[in-house]
């Protein structure tokens, strides 16, 4: 799909209906060409023209999360109608490699084209990926997705999918359930990317840590040793696996409660290796089951009327197997990756406060109080400044914040310092939590948004405009 000369890189992107096969099953979704998407390998300082054409029976874009281009080129409120082209042409900034994606961004229909596939990766390179540990290791790119279906078909989104999010048992990475993967080397890059519409991921690998290399915006500066990630919608992390040892290792989405409002009675995510898993390992039927007639398929019907909602935390699922090679001798860890500047926050031209609140009744959504109005502007800022947001969640429920075009740093979460400095364009804020970021709004001016990529509350309403000049 890539055509590369004299440093300018074209490519063509097409959104389509697809039938795919997911997991043996026949499945009409809406795709780039397959799910996930064709990858697009850019590198640092490349001219790119994206040509995307909307072969969908309904209005489309592309957007391209994280990267820092204008907004005038990635323009959040520009519509491709069906039958119409658009090109996006941008150079790669530098010193931005790292893991990005693309995605549709109509607001009030984001949740139903990502959910039916609309998902694409971007990986941006760079003079560091020479490093030998890191050109060393073995790469693979894992999406993550989740879905239900009824049949062949995505059902219709309920009042409770609007206000939760819609989530599905049937976990895939890279479009499968639970693919096996053989690792050749001992050292494996894994670039990880949540395109779920609302499910979160608490991952870890079987006896073995996850060495965190590069967050949303690219490298850290020196590998930070974890023993789970947390990957939040929208998301996306880089890490290195040394495997010390043979045999099967699982990737593992741990428990954990962001706060949705569950049914009893089987609903989304309540199923686990304890429970029906092995059976959603088979094929989709025993899931799919649940979804016709234990849980969500209801929903509709009875709305909030049905059996009182409970908060429900996920269960333990297993995502992929990573078989190790029989006498695996990992590479050493890179002493050092990328330098990762130092913002000085006393010196924000601005400090702003940005409040997550909800109507869950009505599943509307708001920041300061407001729903989304393109025709409004939040924030005016001024161009080459950098401001301080002090992001604060009012719900019971998890959101995760994030901001086009001008990559971010946490500085604080819940009043503690960030343990290490990373560019971050999705940060998720547990309930009741304050997260502080520093924005440097540089480089070019214009319209932009901010909002929750929880993509049901991006479409309902928590969304607000920033305008840089
Ligand atoms: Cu992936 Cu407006 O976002
Ligand atoms: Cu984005
Ligand atoms: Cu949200």
């Amino acid at each position: 799909e890539v055509l590369r000369a004299d440093g300018v890189v074209e490519a063509q992107i097409t959104a389509r209906q697809s039938n795919l096969t997911l997991s043996g099953r026949p499945a009409r979704l809406m795709t780039y060409g397959g799910f996930p998407g064709p990858t697009l390998r850019l590198r640092e300082g490349e001219t790119v023209r994206l040509n995307f054409t909307n072969n969908l029976p309904e209005a489309t874009n592309l957007h391209l999360h994280g990267l820092h281009v204008p907004a005038s080129v990635d323009d959040p409120l520009a519509l491709v109608q069906p039958g119409e082209s658009r090109l996006y042409e941008f150079t790669v900034p530098r010193g931005s490699a790292g893991t990005y994606w693309y995605h549709p961004h109509v607001h009030g229909r984001v949740a139903p084209q990502l959910y039916a596939g609309l998902a694409g990766l971007l990986v941006v390179e760079g003079p560091l990926d020479a490093l030998p540990e890191l050109k060393g290791a073995e790469e693979h790119v894992l999406v993550l997705k989740d879905w239900a279906f009824s049949g062949d078909r995505i059902p219709a989104w309920t009042p409770m999918d609007w206000m939760n999010g819609r989530e599905g048992n049937l976990l895939t990475v890279n479009a499968a359930v639970r693919p096996t993967l053989r690792a050749q080397k001992a050292t494996l890059r894994l670039r990880l990317l949540n395109a779920s519409n609302a499910r979160y991921y608490r991952l870890a690998l079987e006896n073995h840590p996850l060495y965190l290399i590069a967050t949303d915006g690219g490298l850290l500066e020196k590998p930070v040793e974890l023993s789970e990630l947390l990957l939040a919608p929208g998301e996306r992390a880089e890490v290195l696996v040394r495997l010390s040892r043979p045999g099967n290792h699982r990737l593992q989405a741990l428990p954990y409660d962001r706060g949705a409002m569950m049914t009893h009675g089987g609903t989304n995510g309540m199923m686990g290796d304890q429970g029906m898993g092995q059976g959603m390992g088979q094929g989709m039927g025993q899931g799919m089951g649940m979804m016709d007639h234990g849980g969500m398929g209801g929903m509709g019907d009875t709305g909030m009327m049905g059996p009182m909602p409970v908060m429900g935390p996920t269960r333990l699922e297993t995502l992929l197997t990573v078989v190790a090679p029989a006498s695996p001798k990992p590479l050493p860890l890179p002493a050092s990756l990328a330098p990762v500047e130092r913002l000085e926050p006393a010196r924000a031209a601005a400090t702003r406060r940005l409040v997550l609140g909800e109507r869950m009744a009505q599943a509307e959504f708001f920041i300061n109080d407001r729903m989304f109005d393109p025709g409004r502007v939040d924030i005016r800022a001024k161009l080459g400044t950098l401001e301080v947001w002090e992001l604060v969640n009012k719900t019971d429920m998890d959101h995760p914040f994030h901001l086009h075009t001008y990559p971010f740093q946490v500085l604080s979460r819940g009043g503690k310092p960030a343990p290490y400095r990373a560019w971050k364009d999705t940060v998720n804020l547990r309930k009741d939590e304050t997260v502080r970021i520093a924005v440097p709004l540089r480089d070019f001016g214009g319209v932009t948004v901010y909002h929750c990529h929880l993509v049901e509350h991006e479409d309902r309403g928590m969304m607000g405009v920033l305008e840089v000049r």
